[in-house]
């Protein structure tokens, strides 16, 4: 195994950054990777890597790092229940004293868009059966820049298709390019824009919310870095808005903020 300063050296940066803990006993898995950057950016092993990092980590080798330790798994419509207490729940008790014209929604680790088109079908889907639910307007957003500029492209293959996306919903939202992959129609990206933003650091003047998804994220961080993350999301959400976690992540313990709500199954939280 490299020297153990070395490793110790990108896992304390990608615990600074993304509060993800390499503990030693996967260090050879860090190993691994650190190898396949030093390979991409064209050092001739990890020491060099790591006298070239010493001396700042920025540009294409701070993505790299961020996107090693990265999980980007997601697929279309992830946990259909909370899709439907979207449409069948939140956005009508959101609308219900008709002075809502925009629908403000933040997919906060939005991985390659799956997520976020999901919404964006999801209310499409309510608007064409109820016309008073209002248009959105959804910032994605993802540390990873390699990722979220997948998901701007709203590109896929059959395979990340086939993960959650009906026919009937493949057929009236996508078409398929000359490369065989499907692609979101442009019509539909209309309200999207995508940003960069780390949840440990500073988000920048993003405004305020009435939806916010943050799912499958926070189970990778500290008890201390949940508790900061959701503080933060409670003071970007507007009164009575809702916050939506992965189906493996809970409030329990972490905020006094949130009323838990239940819809066909589905879990949510509605802020105080
Ligand atoms: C497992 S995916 C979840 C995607 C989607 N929310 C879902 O539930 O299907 C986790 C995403 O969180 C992003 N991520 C990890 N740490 C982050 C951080 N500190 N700030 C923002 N995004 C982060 C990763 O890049 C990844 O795309």
């Amino acid at each position: 195994m490299e020297n153990h300063a070395t490793l110790k050296f990108f896992a304390d940066f990608i615990e600074a950054e993304l509060g993800i803990i390499y503990v030693e006993a996967n260090y050879f898995q860090l190993e691994h990777r650190l190898k396949d950057i030093a390979v991409q950016l064209g050092y001739s092993d990890l020491t060099a890597l790591h006298h070239a990092a010493s001396a700042g980590i920025i540009g294409p080798m701070k993505s790299l790092l961020l996107d090693l330790a990265t999980n980007n798994e997601t697929s279309f419509f992830r946990d259909q229940a909370l899709f439907r207490a979207l449409s069948e729940s939140m956005i009508p008790d959101l609308i219900k004293d008709g002075n809502k014209p925009l629908l403000n929604i933040w997919s906060a680790a939005s991985s390659s868009g799956q997520e976020v088109y999901s919404i964006a079908m999801e209310i499409d889907q309510a608007r064409s059966v109820n016309l008073s639910v209002p248009h959105m307007k959804i910032l994605a957003s993802d540390v990873s820049e390699t990722i979220l500029k997948r998901a701007e492209m709203g590109e896929y293959s059959q395979l990340e298709i086939q993960r959650g996306l009906s026919s009937k919903m493949l057929l009236h939202y996508f078409d398929k390019n000359d490369q065989d992959k499907w692609v979101i129609k442009s019509i539909y990206k209309n309200g999207i824009t995508f940003k960069k933003i780390n949840l440990l650091h500073y988000w920048g003047g993003i405004g305020t919310f009435d939806i916010i998804f943050c799912r499958n994220v926070l189970i990778y961080q500290s008890v201390e870095n949940k508790i900061k993350i959701i503080k933060e999301i409670c003071n970007h959400l507007n009164p009575g808005g809702y916050l939506l976690l992965g189906a493996a992540e809970s409030l329990f313990g972490l905020s006094h903020d949130f009323e838990q709500l239940v819809h066909g199954g589905a879990v949510f939280y509605r802020k105080k």
